[in-house]
């Protein structure tokens, strides 16, 4: 596993090929089940950006997203998860997440915050200066 940082101030950083365990502890974290080889496979995507937030020597956020080609434009960003442990909420550490995603992908086109609605998002959202895309409406093909 790559160094945890050991000092007091929480630490946010890029994750790479190496932080395959942090990447799994995270997983079951938000309550699902780590599938054998994903977290290495989704560590070598170049197209993956995942950072974490660590405090008390422990992972406690974490966010991921995607680099995408565009064929009529610059590439774009989707951030898709972002979340901070409970205990460790309301201390700056989700906008530090969303600042390294952003920092991390450099310039593109669009750069899209995807997330459930909710007052909690809405609230933090508009604190980091995002507003809500006037956009298609999202539809689940199931699998066969
Ligand atoms: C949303 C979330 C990532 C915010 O993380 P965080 O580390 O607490 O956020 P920050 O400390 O950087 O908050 C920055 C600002 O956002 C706003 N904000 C944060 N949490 C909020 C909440 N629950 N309700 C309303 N506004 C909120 C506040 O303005 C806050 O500034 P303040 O603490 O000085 O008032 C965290 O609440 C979380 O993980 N929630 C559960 C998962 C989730 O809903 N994820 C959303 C994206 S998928």
């Amino acid at each position: 596993m790559s160094d945890i940082p050991t000092g007091s101030d929480p630490v946010v950083r890029v994750l790479t090929p190496g932080d395959e365990p942090w990447v799994e502890q995270a997983v079951t974290h938000l309550g699902r089940s780590a599938v054998t080889n994903a977290a290495e496979v989704f560590l070598r995507d170049p197209a993956v950006v995942a950072v974490g937030a660590f405090a008390d020597e422990a992972l406690v956020g974490f966010a991921y997203g995607y680099v995408l080609s565009r064929p009529d434009d610059a590439p774009m960003a989707n951030l898709y998860v972002l979340e901070v442990w409970p205990d460790y909420q309301r201390r700056g550490l989700g906008s530090q997440l969303i600042k390294a995603f952003k920092k991390e992908v450099g310039r593109v086109s669009k750069l899209w915050l995807v997330s459930p609605v909710s007052p909690i998002t809405a609230g933090f959202y508009a604190a980091v200066g995002a507003h809500a895309e006037q956009s298609d409406a999202v539809y689940e093909l199931p699998n066969d």
